[in-house]
């Protein structure tokens, strides 16, 4: 049975990109924190490639929440953070510059520094025999590559082992994907989706550290009557919603919700199922809300569907119709679990073959950062 899991609540609308911070604060805590084993002789040797990141910061959480067994962390980073010190787990490290040396003797890679350095540095490290996982985009389509979401498609990596002595990239899915399949994934499995039709309303830290910090400035400006500071997105985000950021494709769509349509059939392996989306961009700081809308190839009625979601790992069914009390992204920031509630007919279609759903989940943990953790936790 699913359990909504809280972290670092405290520090959720005061700090929300500060993972820095946060790693060093809970370490400060005393309690369990400080008998933590997680540096273990006999688990990997490890580096988190952007480190200093939103992803990268919450990489740091997610295997300190998960007790995640390592020998030894390369904390890594661009030049301008090499030399910069940073505590975890009672340690204090040194962020190193990434270079091509960077990877001897490293067994597992969490990147997540952009696209342009996991196809230059992804390469180099599984030379020198590192399985990296890999949060940007560059490899998610490639064939012989495998896109995981631990819950939906462990399958997709078997064989890819620490201690074989080969290295493997492995693909972290788009973060909307991520949450999209977690809540779909079941109700496929048991009626087989034949067209999805998903509506985003995607938050500041999908575009990374600087646009939360930008949305926080732009909103204090607004209220002080002062213009807006515009370089992340180049317009108005406070109090404001635009279509995502990412490129207009030549189809009219733009990558992030072709990213959808594509992420979704190689992960269920399913080239037939029908999906569209349309993604915009909401001045939410953390978490990710989608609205989703399916047919179905057999029936399945609303009731069945919310037991069948009440059962799903990772997942908490919100979905109270008397209190109009429904996930938000605000309740599943800083949580492992990924909500889902307005469950019901689509009165659109006949019988039961249409349902409507909407899912928050928080994009930086299941949407990147504990995504990759899990799929590390399985390589050991
Ligand atoms: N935010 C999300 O929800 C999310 C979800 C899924 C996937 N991702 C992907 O994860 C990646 C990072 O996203 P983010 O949101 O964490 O971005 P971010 O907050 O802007 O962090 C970027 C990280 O990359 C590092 N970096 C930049 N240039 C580098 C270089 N030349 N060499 C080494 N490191 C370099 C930065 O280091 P410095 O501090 O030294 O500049 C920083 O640690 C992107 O590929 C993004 O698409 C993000």
């Amino acid at each position: 049975m699913s359990t909504f899991t809280h972290h670092h609540n405290g520090l959720l609308l005061k700090t929300p990109l500060s993972g820095r911070s946060r790693v060093s604060v809970s370490k400060s805590r005393p309690g369990p924190f400080t008998v933590r084993m997680s540096l273990q002789e006999t688990g990997p040797s490890v580096a988190v490639v952007g480190v200093t990141g939103a992803v990268g910061q919450e990489f740091l959480s997610v295997l300190q929440d998960r007790d995640f067994p390592f020998r030894s962390i390369k904390m890594l980073a661009s030049k301008r953070s090499a030399g910069q010190n940073l505590k975890f787990l009672g340690e204090n490290y040194v962020v190193e510059e990434l270079t091509h040396d960077s990877f001897d003797g490293v067994e597992i890679a969490l990147f997540s520094a952009g696209g342009s350095i996991s196809k230059e540095f992804g390469p180099v490290a599984v030379e020198r025999g590192t399985i990296v996982v890999d949060n940007s985009s560059a490899f998610r389509m490639q064939n012989d590559v495998p896109l995981v979401v631990p819950e939906v498609n462990p399958e997709a990596m078997e064989g890819i082992k620490v201690g074989n002595g080969k290295g493997a990239l492995i693909a972290n899915p788009n973060c909307s994907t991520i949450i999209c399949l977690m809540a779909v994934t079941p109700l496929h499995r048991h009626s087989k989706v034949k067209r999805m039709v998903v509506s985003t309303y995607q938050a500041a830290s999908g575009a990374g550290a600087a646009a939360m910090r930008e949305l926080e400035l732009q909103t204090q400006e607004v209220l002080e009557g002062k213009p807006p500071t515009t370089k992340i997105f180049s317009r108005q985000y406070a109090f404001n919603l635009f279509s995502h950021n990412s490129a207009v494709l030549s189809n009219g769509y733009n990558e992030e919700e072709m990213k959808l349509v594509k992420e979704t059939r190689k992960i269920w392996s399913d080239n037939d199922v029908k999906v569209t989306a349309t993604c915009i961009r909401v001045p939410v700081m953390r978490a990710h809300a989608e609205s989703i809308n399916l047919q179905f190839e057999n029936q399945l009625d609303e009731d069945t569907a919310r037991e069948i979601l009440k059962k799903a790992p990772g997942l908490v069914v919100i979905d109270d119709r008397t209190a109009n009390n429904f996930p938000t992204p605000l309740e599943v920031s800083n949580k492992d679990d990924v909500a889902v509630g307005r469950i019901r007919r689509d009165v659109s279609q006949e019988g039961n073959y249409g349902l409507d759903i909407f899912v928050c989940g928080d994009q930086i943990r299941k949407g990147a950062a504990l995504n990759a953790v899990q799929i590390a936790e399985m390589l050991i």
